[in-house]
């Protein structure tokens, strides 16, 4: 039996509402990859200085657990990978960035600030020092994958 006309138009409006979504979701706001094999996120300028922002925050918090390894203090270690955890209030700038994301960098990003806040637990629950340091260098292994795999280009 041949559908009627609206019903075609109506799948039709789905599927494309859905690949429009999808592209949206899983490839967010990028360029073409360049000959670095890295994908460009397209950010206004306000944004990534945001990001970078955070980026650099994220070098201020490794500083803070290596000085608390060399004193040996895992609650100060626990505190600064606290700092770097999932906060609960996101930003303005959080949101608006979130949106134009490639999935693959989302993960990578929340699941960062997953493991900090794990990594805090881990310091509460009586880890050594070496136990905190080897879940950090763990963590960072998302650092070098995320920098091999983006950049960041202001529209
Ligand atoms: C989910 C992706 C992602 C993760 C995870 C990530 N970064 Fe980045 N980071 C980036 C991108 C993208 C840039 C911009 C690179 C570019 O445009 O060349 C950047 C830039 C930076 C910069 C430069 C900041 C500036 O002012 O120019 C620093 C420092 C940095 N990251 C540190 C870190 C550290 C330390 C970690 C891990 C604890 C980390 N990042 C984890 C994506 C990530």
């Amino acid at each position: 039996m041949k559908k009627p006309l609206y019903i075609s138009a109506m799948l039709a409006m789905a599927a494309l509402t859905t690949i429009v979504l999808l592209k949206f979701v899983i490839l967010g706001k990028t360029g073409e990859v360049g000959d670095d094999g890295r994908t460009p996120v397209i950010l206004t300028e306000h944004e990534r200085d945001y990001v970078l922002a955070e980026m650099r925050g994220l070098i201020e918090g490794l500083v803070a657990m290596n000085e608390a390894a060399l004193d040996n203090d895992t609650q100060a270690f626990g505190s600064a990978a606290k700092s770097l955890g999932m906060h609960a209030n996101p930003s303005a700038e959080t949101t608006s960035v979130m949106g134009k994301l490639p999935v693959g960098f989302k993960v990578m990003g929340v699941g960062l600030h997953k493991d900090f806040d794990k990594i805090a637990a881990l310091a509460k629950s009586g880890a050594t020092i070496t136990e905190l340091q080897r879940a950090l260098t763990d963590n960072m292994y998302k650092c070098v994958a995320c920098h091999a795999s983006y950049k960041i280009e202001a529209e």
